[in-house]
């Protein structure tokens, strides 16, 4: 086959790339074909035109349910589905009673070894002890999620345990910065060493699968658990997530991409009804299936499928989802887990790829029997009599075992890993007479990594005439305002699953909280550094953040003003003040506008601090001449104080860049939660179209110019740089390409490498991020500029520094439906790089064509 190599127009040659192979498998699975560059002659990727049975619509193969329940929801979602008319693609489900089998593991990239020792494990099994390892027991283990023993063979089961900040329900254990922070920092090391951390503690505490990271993106700015992911852009959420798999993993705990897929408001998300988030083929692949492939390329050994339907079926017996894409079109080796009861069926989710059911049982009460052996569970004994019957084929059962089997042999957790020494129902250490709480101390140094990442994860946003950092020994009299400074009057804990906004925001609620071990608040952090260092500076703080009149009082003659406010968020189970979940408005909490207005009425240096959980409208107050800084510090864990105040005083200079854009006004961002619909039948499926397609966040706010208020990777330093000397270099790999966890191989391997140079022309040293967007021709009809690529360095003071970032041939790609491939679009791309979506300090625009 001709090799196509890729030419730099306007003269400089450059190597070939061997793409066009195309893939035969060699052990027998759904045709896929090799990444191609697009002959001229390729189909429209206006998806819109696509004529027949949509690449993102099942082939007939969904399997009706077993459950009369199920069957009712499928049906009136077939009959929805095929009402609704536009751009995006539907999934058609056909009922059929030929059972088609799912994709079972290969041992594809790496995980030969551990399948081979699954399957010589599962070997003797019976079929109930199998079941047993596929359906949760529920309460009656003693992590979150357990699966049962195999007492004949010494197997005590797996462990499952919440949460992408930390250990969740336990003590002794950290509470790191959220998802969203570490996302921040734009730092690929960062990232890692918080993954290495959490995995020390998960593994320390006996946690066999860690229950993160989250990389659902955050579509609509007001979406409860945007906090926990990597923001809204699909790369560095990418980034994030694959960074804190290979984290966690590498000390052999098994991690868990979540929710798969779409599960991006909580209104709706499973109760009382299950929405249906309806997607194009392309925007799934290009925007949210691309963190969970990276998770895959990175090993992740599990997947959480979500609440939600997908294009009208539910995700967790979507086989389209489950199937099609994760299992064969990108290979994944290990177990897809369910989300907590988010399992509606038998047939329908085994058949169709679930593997393993958590917490096991039908609904939410727990105080019903082990549903692994009981009738209590859409599995448990149903799966074993289907299976018995012959209903399920046994090779089925088989394979979802040794997925999960292998998962954990392929993180050696046959050798040596720690039993499970906690429980997650008591912090007592004995429970009924046993032994339940060992109370290991899984902390470690963690603290120090924690304070590092809150620093490099608090965003400058404005900086008028060099307000920070601040020498507080130059300062008579400080005063700190707001209730966000302090502590919470109950305690850090105070409030189940975080459930309230009191005292300063360190985290959001729900399950993808931990408990704080201690949490060093603003106030505490600032008044012991100025005590130590300034015993002469009088501090004066006002808590409440109605008592204006205090305030009024409290601001006279002081140098600096030091206003906290906060907006939080969480997940849909717990509603704080009225919001459930999802935040019900994009403004600060407790009247934080008042506040600051009142605040910089009098006080002519006014520096604004905020913990929020994503974007919030600041125009109210923004350009009022005496608010002086802006700090947005998110949600940065239990070490919250000391990293702002390493920021307030320069220790640290910032360089954390928004992992999402700050609209000026609400109706600006491309898309919101549905909160309400207007039949309030729960028979009826609440529909959410993503028909802002491939624009998401920043790629909406550059395509239908609207000016944001900051917009995405936006953030200042205390010094300044310059960039200069781009170039474009096409690498001369030749890639074997197989399939592997993740898809071919093919596209992970480097295509460009752009170097540049950025020097710190500025008077202090500091870390600088240099961002990467590809503008793809017109005819490719993607978004003016996506991200792929950024680098963060740290350069001294009149120093230059070279920057090399490498493009893999998937980044310069697009999702071409019609061919069901990857492809490098024919025409010009241009290479953008700067210091934001919008600060572009260098481009350059070539074309890759074929030899
Ligand atoms: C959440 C998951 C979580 C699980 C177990 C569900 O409600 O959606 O993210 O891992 O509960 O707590």
């Amino acid at each position: 086959m001709k090799q196509p190599t890729f030419l730099l127009l306007h003269c400089l040659v450059v190597g070939t790339l061997a793409l066009g192979q195309t893939w035969q498998s060699n052990h027998h699975r759904r045709s896929v074909r090799a990444l191609a560059i697009k002959p001229s002659a390729a189909a429209s990727h206006d998806t819109s035109n696509v004529s027949g049975v949509s690449p993102f619509a099942d082939n007939g193969t969904a399997l009706a349910s077993s459950s009369g329940r199920n069957a009712a929801n499928e049906t009136g979602n077939a009959s929805f589905s095929s009402s609704l008319v536009g751009s995006f693609n539907l999934f058609l489900i056909v009922c059929s009673t030929t059972a088609k089998s799912t994709e079972p593991i290969s041992g594809d990239g790496g995980w030969e070894t551990a399948a081979a020792k699954a399957k010589a494990f599962i070997k003797g099994l019976t079929i109930d002890e199998k079941v047993n390892l596929t359906t949760g027991v529920d309460s009656i283990g003693r992590c979150i999620g357990n699966t049962g023993r195999v007492t004949r063979l010494n197997f005590d089961g797996i462990c499952f345990e919440d949460s992408p900040v930390g250990v969740r329900l336990t003590d002794y254990a950290s509470l790191f910065p959220a998802g969203v922070n570490i996302a921040a920092t734009w730092d690929k090391g960062l990232m890692k060493k918080r993954g290495e951390a959490m995995g020390e503690e998960f593994r320390g505490k006996g946690v066999n699968v860690a229950l993160g990271p989250m990389m659902n993106l955050a579509r609509n700015a007001a979406a409860g658990r945007n906090w926990e992911g990597g923001g809204a852009d699909p790369f560095l959420s990418g980034v994030h997530a694959s960074m804190n798999v290979e984290g966690i993993q590498s000390k052999g705990v098994i991690a868990c991409a979540k929710h798969y897929a779409l599960n991006e408001q909580e209104h709706y998300r499973g109760y009382p009804v299950a929405s249906s988030s309806n997607m194009d083929d392309r925007t799934f692949h290009e925007d949210q299936l691309w963190p969970f492939a990276e998770s895959i390329k990175a090993g992740v050994g599990s997947v959480m499928c979500a609440y939600n339907r997908v294009n009208g079926t539910y995700s967790c017996e979507n086989r389209r989802l489950l199937n099609d894409i994760l299992k064969e079109e990108l290979d994944f080796q290990g177990f897809m887990l369910s989300d907590w009861t988010a399992i509606e069926s038998l047939y329908a989710s085994v058949m169709n790829g679930a593997d393993v059911n958590m917490p096991g049982m039908c609904n939410g009460d727990a105080n019903q029997p082990n549903p692994a052996i009981s009738n209590n569970s859409f599995w448990g004994q149903q799966l074993g009599d289907a299976v018995r019957n012959g209903t399920i084929p046994e090779s089925r059962l088989d394979d979802m075992v040794t997925r999960l089997m292998a998962a954990y042999y392929q993180l050696g957790q046959d050798e040596n890993y720690p039993p499970v020494n906690f429980d997650s129902s008591t912090e007592n250490t004995y429970l009924h007479g046993q032994l339940v709480n060992e109370h290991v101390n899984v902390q470690g140094n963690h603290s120090e990594i924690i304070r590092t990442i809150g620093s490099a994860s608090t965003i400058l946003l404005k900086n008028v005439k060099n307000t920070l950092p601040i020498d507080f020994s130059k300062l008579k009299k400080i005063t700190i305002l707001g209730s966000d400074a302090g502590p919470n009057p109950d305690g850090p804990n105070a409030c189940a699953s975080r459930g309230c906004d009191q005292g300063t925001l360190a985290v959001g609620w729900g399950s993808g909280t931990a408990n704080f071990p201690y949490l060093i608040d603003p106030y505490s952090a600032i008044q012991n550094y100025v005590h130590n260092k300034s015993p002469d500076t009088t501090i004066q703080a006002v808590l409440d953040d109605f008592d204006y009149g205090a305030v009024n009082e409290t601001v006279i003659q002081a140098d600096a003003c030091f206003v906290f406010a906060n907006a939080d968020s969480g997940e849909g189970y717990v509603t704080v003040d009225t919001n459930a979940g999802d935040r019900n408005n994009l403004t600060l909490w407790h009247g934080g506008d008042e506040l600051i207005l009142t605040t910089a009425a009098q006080c002519a240096n006014t520096i604004v601090v905020l913990h929020t959980v994503g974007a919030v409208l600041m125009e109210a107050w923004h350009d009022h001449p005496n608010v002086t800084a802006i700090l947005y510090a998110g949600l940065p864990g239990q070490e919250s104080g000391n990293s702002l105040l390493d920021v307030l005083v320069g220790t640290v200079n910032p360089s954390a860049r928004l992992p999402y854009t700050i609209a000026k006004l609400r109706s600006d961002y491309p898309s919101d939660v549905l909160y309400t619909v207007s039949n309030k039948s729960t028979s009826f499926i609440p529909q959410i179209n993503y028909d802002e397609n491939l624009n998401i966040d920043y790629r909406h706010f550059d395509c239908a110019n609207i000016t944001p208020r900051y917009e995405f990777g936006f953030g200042l330093s205390y010094t300044t740089f310059s960039y200069s000397g781009l170039t474009i270099k096409v690498l001369s790999t030749v890639p074997a390409n197989s399939m592997q966890p993740g898809g071919l191989s093919g596209l992970y391997s480097d295509a460009l490498n752009v170097g540049f140079t950025v020097k710190n022309t500025g008077a202090h040293d500091g870390n600088e991020v240099a961002q990467l967007y590809i503008g793809f021709p017109e005819s490719a009809k993607e978004p003016p500029r996506v991200l792929r690529g950024f680098e963060r360095q740290f350069i001294k003071k009149g120093q230059s520094v070279n920057f090399s970032i490498g493009l893999r041939v998937k980044d310069i790609s697009i999702w071409d439906t019609p061919s069901q491939q990857w492809v490098i679009p024919d025409g010009e791309l241009t290479v953008y790089v700067g210091a934001s979506s919008r600060k572009i300090y260098l481009h350059k625009t070539f074309a890759l064509c074929l030899d």
